[in-house]
């Protein structure tokens, strides 16, 4: 079986939807650049479910600074169970997301808001961000929005430890705590870096 078809079961149908809208009208829309479309299953779909297993059942999700809908729409395809609100403040983008989620079938449990993370005020058992911004600026931004005993996901490349080094001091003073995890969707497939704060 293909490794797509094993992480997703089946919602992979809306999956393999959501790579063709992707590869289409995300690269018409400019969200997605045309040399990405070879690799939008492994480097993008399947890298933003592999922070699914840290997610507990029924939670909620902020997806802050969402774009064309990663981590946050691969998540709500494989996870049902979460309650999904992908925040993005630029129009053209946040209106991709709306019809997107429309399209999919995904609007009951999940919510598009037009806005930017300073400006939000709910809070979420978990709020996720890909290629937002360096960490200090993230925690800044994202550490208000996580409700007591949540966490804060924050996917990073290969700088994770020196951005998690970088931010020591304010977890202390906060008294929370910082870890790096290699996670990945599938034993098959390279893991990514996340930093977790809680
Ligand atoms: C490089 S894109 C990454 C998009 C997506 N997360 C991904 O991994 O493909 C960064 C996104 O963050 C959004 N963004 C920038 N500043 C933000 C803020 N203050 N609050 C929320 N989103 C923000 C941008 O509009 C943009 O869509």
């Amino acid at each position: 079986m293909q490794i797509e078809s094993r992480v997703f079961g089946d919602a992979y149908e809306t999956a393999n939807r959501y790579v063709d809208i992707l590869a289409s009208r995300g690269v018409d829309w400019g969200l997605i650049g045309p040399r990405e479309v070879e690799r939008l299953w492994p480097r993008h779909v399947l890298n933003s479910v592999a922070i699914s297993q840290l997610i507990d059942p029924g939670s909620s999700v902020l997806d802050v600074g969402s774009g064309a809908g990663l981590p946050g729409i691969p998540l709500a395809i494989a996870r049902p169970d979460l309650k999904v609100t992908l925040l993005e403040p630029l129009l053209r983008r946040a209106n991709f997301l709306t019809e997107v989620v429309k399209e999919l079938g995904l609007g009951d449990h999940v919510t598009v808001v037009r806005g930017r993370a300073e400006e939000q005020h709910d809070r979420y058992h978990v709020v996720t961000c890909r290629a937002v911004a360096a960490l200090p600026k993230l925690l800044t931004w994202c550490l208000p929005l996580v409700a007591p005993r949540g966490q804060l996901l924050a996917m990073k490349g290969e700088s994770a430890e020196q951005e998690l080094l970088d931010v020591q001091g304010t977890l202390r003073s906060r008294r929370l705590t910082g870890e790096v995890l290699a996670v990945s969707a599938d034993p098959e497939l390279e893991p990514t870096w996340v930093v977790r704060i809680r």
